[in-house]
C-alpha cells in the first residue's frame, strides 16, 4: 500500500485499528431521511465524536464545516432512487472532485446477486483503479436493500469478492456466525447499524460485532435517529474503542442524556453550565 493511502486510512481505521463512521448518506437514494431531514444542524454536534463522517458531495458542501479535521469518507455511488431498481448504480463523483474535497476515503455499493451485479462490481474495480492512482483508500458497501437474505453465507461472498477485486475496507451486516465474514475477508470489515433499534439493542449490536473481530461500525439510523444523538455516539464509541459492555455502554448512555436534561434546566433557571463541565459526563 503506498504511503498516502495507508496514511488515509489510518485517520479512519484509528491506532487501535478500530473505527466509529458516522453514516449520513442517506439521502442520495432515500431523500429527506427522517433525521437528516436538516443535515447541517444534525450532523454539527456529532461530527467531533465520529472517527469519520460518511456523506454525499451535496451534503458535505452544504451542511459541514469546512474547518472541521473529521476525516470524510464520501458515497461515490448512486443514480437511482428507492422508487427504482436499487441495484442500478453508477459512479456519481469523479476521483478529482473527490481529490477537491480532501477526502479520506471513497465509499460506494456492490449488489452482489441483484440484477446490477456485474456494474456494480465493475464500478468497484474502476474506483480501486483510480483510488490507488491517487491514494485514495475505497469502502465496499454490501448488501443495501430491502428484501435481502442477510445471512452468513451471503454476506461472506459479499464481503471476500470486495476484498479480492481490491476493495480496501469493507461494510456489511451483523448476521449469525459473524466471524465466518471476519475470516474470509482479507481486508478490515466495518458494521452498518441498519434500521433503528432501541439504544441498548444498538450497543448490543455493536458489542457482538466487535467481539466477533469487526473493525468498528458505519452506523447512521441508530446514532442520528436516538433520542439523544450525541450521548448514543459516545456510547457506542465506548463499546468500539474501550470493549465497554453493552450494559456499561448503556449506562453512559444514560447518564450523558441526564447530563444534558440537567443542563436544560440549569438553563432555565438562568445558570449556564459550561460546554467543558458537559464534557467530563
Ligand atoms: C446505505 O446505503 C447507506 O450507505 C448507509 O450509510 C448505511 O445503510 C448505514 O446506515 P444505517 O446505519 O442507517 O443503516
Amino acid at each position: 500500500m503506498d504511503w498516502g493511502l495507508k496514511n488515509r486510512l489510518s485517520r479512519i481505521i484509528r491506532s487501535d485499528g478500530r473505527t466509529v463512521m458516522l453514516a449520513v448518506d442517506h439521502g442520495y437514494f432515500l431523500g429527506p431521511t427522517s433525521g437528516l431531514e436538516d443535515a447541517a444542524k444534525t450532523i454539527g454536534p456529532l461530527l467531533r465524536h465520529a472517527d469519520a463522517l460518511m456523506p454525499t458531495r451535496g451534503v458535505l458542501r452544504t451542511s459541514v464545516d469546512p474547518q472541521s479535521d473529521t476525516p470524510i469518507v464520501l458515497r461515490v455511488s448512486g443514480g437511482n432512487s428507492i422508487l427504482s431498481e436499487l441495484s442500478n448504480e453508477g459512479i456519481t463523483v469523479s476521483m478529482e472532485d473527490a481529490v477537491r474535497l480532501n477526502v479520506a476515503a471513497v465509499a460506494l455499493s456492490i449488489y452482489v446477486g441483484s440484477p446490477n451485479e456485474k456494474k456494480t462490481l465493475l464500478n468497484l474495480t474502476r474506483l480501486v483503479d483510480e483510488g490507488t492512482r491517487y491514494g485514495i483508500p475505497v469502502l465496499a458497501v454490501t448488501a443495501v436493500g430491502k428484501d435481502m437474505v442477510r445471512d452468513a453465507r451471503y454476506l461472506a461472498l459479499c464481503c471476500r469478492m470486495a476484498a479480492e477485486l481490491g476493495a480496501h475496507f469493507v461494510k456489511t451486516y451483523y448476521c449469525e456466525g459473524f466471524e465466518k465474514l471476519v475470516r474470509t475477508c482479507p481486508v478490515p470489515l466495518v458494521m452498518a447499524g441498519g434500521k433503528k433499534l432501541p439504544e441498548f439493542e444498538a450497543l448490543e449490536l455493536t458489542y457482538n460485532a466487535i467481539r466477533r473481530g469487526a473493525a468498528g461500525v458505519d452506523m447512521g439510523r441508530n446514532i442520528f435517529q436516538s433520542d439523544d444523538p450525541v450521548a448514543m455516539i459516545q456510547a457506542v464509541k465506548a463499546v468500539v474503542h474501550q470493549n465497554a459492555k453493552p450494559k456499561d455502554a448503556f449506562d453512559l448512555y444514560q447518564s450523558l442524556k441526564q447530563v444534558k436534561r440537567v443542563a436544560k434546566k440549569t438553563r432555565v433557571k438562568g445558570v449556564t453550565a459550561s460546554r467543558e463541565e458537559l464534557n467530563k459526563h
